[in-house]
């Protein structure tokens, strides 16, 4: 006998309870549960069911990595050289941050080799003209439709089998009244998703597709699913800059973290190349700040850090940081304490990375610590100079990954001195300074 079970999943994560819950344990989110459609669990495999072709690795087609460029250099390196054939990818962001504005311009220069075709579900056809005039956007091979049922866009997309299909945006989607799934909600947009990978998969089609994040949790967001495509890009703001961040989260096929600039202008999304330069403009000489480079992704990036420690006028001290995890600017101010026995305890902290950019790498320890130092000292670090390493709790500097990128970087934006570790392996023209511990760290902070 088939047997009928209720659970209930949120729709922010699509997480799976046996009941109803207020606060969803895995994201947070609060109010996201709605009651699944039951499941019926089946009696067991039919014994005469159909069985599957197996194949060993030489009997497997080869494909071949075609690769569609679009000429805009920040999204194809995101993307990791450009959209794979047959992939399967999402570009999520807040609405309004420019998600479709970027796609119709990446959809336009495909087009020039491709057909595409651009399933504006959200927007109708006058508003993506008047996008289109704004962008400039004329392409013969560039083909809109503003219909949003998903079996007449697959239909479609079988029939005309464009190189790329860009799908404006998922959460507008829906599936005929006969599916058995309510529109909006996580069932469908998995169902929805389901059929468009097999879509990419078999037509080799590359589909690509939008989705919003949502607080409410009305409606389904994106991330149920991001373990479905095969990348995940985000695109974020940068309120100072007015920058747009172009950030891949999930690639299966390129190096994710990846993160590509972009500035929002009267007409469309204008690559930014010489963020480096931009944020090195804006860099003060000053004390308590410190330059490093962190490597996002495949890219180096020089970020000044600015630490301003005083002392604490109420017991407990404050630590307010941006940009970075608050636990590493703790932990490090207490491993300065720890061997060079300076009261940062009794001092209140303030960090942040300017340019309002996060660093998750440990490559900035150093840079951390130093700009904690210079503040505490009131002393400038040496012009142009560069913190690379990593700082471990027995107060050693640690030699970081990947800095041959990094110190090219260095070199090109003519920065002249480079803090590392001792056990650091470099070639470089910059004067070097190797320190084997904290206690090396004082040499910069002569008394005077
Ligand atoms: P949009 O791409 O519609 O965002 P999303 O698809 O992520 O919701 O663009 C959002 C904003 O960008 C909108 O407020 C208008 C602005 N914009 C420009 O500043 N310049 C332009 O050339 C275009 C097309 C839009
Ligand atoms: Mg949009």
């Amino acid at each position: 006998m088939a047997k009928e079970r209720i659970a209930f999943s949120c729709t922010n994560c699509a997480y799976i309870s046996g009941k109803w819950i207020g606060c969803c344990p895995s994201c947070s989110e609060w109010n996201s549960f709605v009651e699944q459609e039951p499941v019926v669990a089946t009696a067991r495999v039919a014994s005469n069911a159909q069985r599957a072709r197996l194949v060993s690795v030489d009997q497997i087609p080869s494909q071949a990595q075609e690769r569609m460029l679009s000429g805009i250099k920040e999204w194809d390196r995101v993307l990791g050289g450009g959209i794979l054939a047959g992939s399967f990818i999402i570009l999520t962001g807040d609405p309004g941050i420019g998600k479709s504005t970027l796609l119709l311009q990446v959809a336009h220069s495909i087009a020039a080799d491709n057909d595409v075709i651009y399933f504006s579900s959200e927007e109708s056809l006058e508003q993506v003209k008047n996008r289109a005039l704004r962008l400039n956007v004329h392409n013969k091979r560039l083909r809109f439709s503003d219909v949003a049922n998903l079996e007449t866009i697959i239909a479609t997309a079988q029939h005309e089998k464009p190189a790329l299909v860009i799908l404006d945006s998922i959460q507008s989607c829906h599936l005929s009244a006969q599916s058995s799934v309510i529109p909006g909600t996580v069932a469908q947009l998995r169902e929805a998703s389901f059929h468009l990978m097999r879509l990419a998969k078999e037509h080799g089609i590359a589909i690509l597709i939008t989705g919003h994040i949502t607080k409410e949790g009305e409606m389904a967001g994106p991330k149920v699913l991001e373990h479905m495509v095969d990348g995940v890009f985000y695109l974020q703001t940068e309120e100072r800059w007015h920058t747009r961040i172009l950030r891949s989260v999930k690639n299966r096929f390129g190096t994710i973290n990846e993160v590509g600039f972009f500035e929002m202008q009267e007409n469309g999304l204008a690559e930014v190349t010489n963020i480096n330069q931009q944020f090195l403009n804006e860099a003060s000489h000053s004390s308590g700040s410190a330059l490093v480079c962190c490597v996002e992704g495949t890219r180096p990036l020089l970020l000044e850090l600015q630490a301003l420690v005083v002392e604490s006028k109420f017991g407990i001290p404050q630590r307010v940081v941006t940009g970075i995890d608050p636990k590493r600017i703790v932990l490090i101010a207490a491993i300065l304490e720890k061997y060079l026995h300076i009261r940062f305890s009794a001092h209140d902290i303030f960090f942040k990375v300017s340019g309002g950019f996060k660093i998750k790498e440990s490559s900035a320890d150093l840079g951390i610590a130093l700009a904690l130092l210079s503040s505490y000292f009131q002393r400038v670090l040496p012009a142009k100079s560069v913190a690379i390493g990593e700082v471990s709790l027995t107060g050693q500097i640690k030699a970081a990954n990947q800095v041959a990128a990094s110190i090219k970087e260095v070199e090109k934006f003519g920065l002249e001195r480079l803090f590392v570790s001792k056990s650091q392996p470099v070639k470089t023209a910059c004067q070097l300074f190797a320190f084997k511990s904290v206690y090396d760290l004082l040499e910069l902070f002569p008394e005077e």
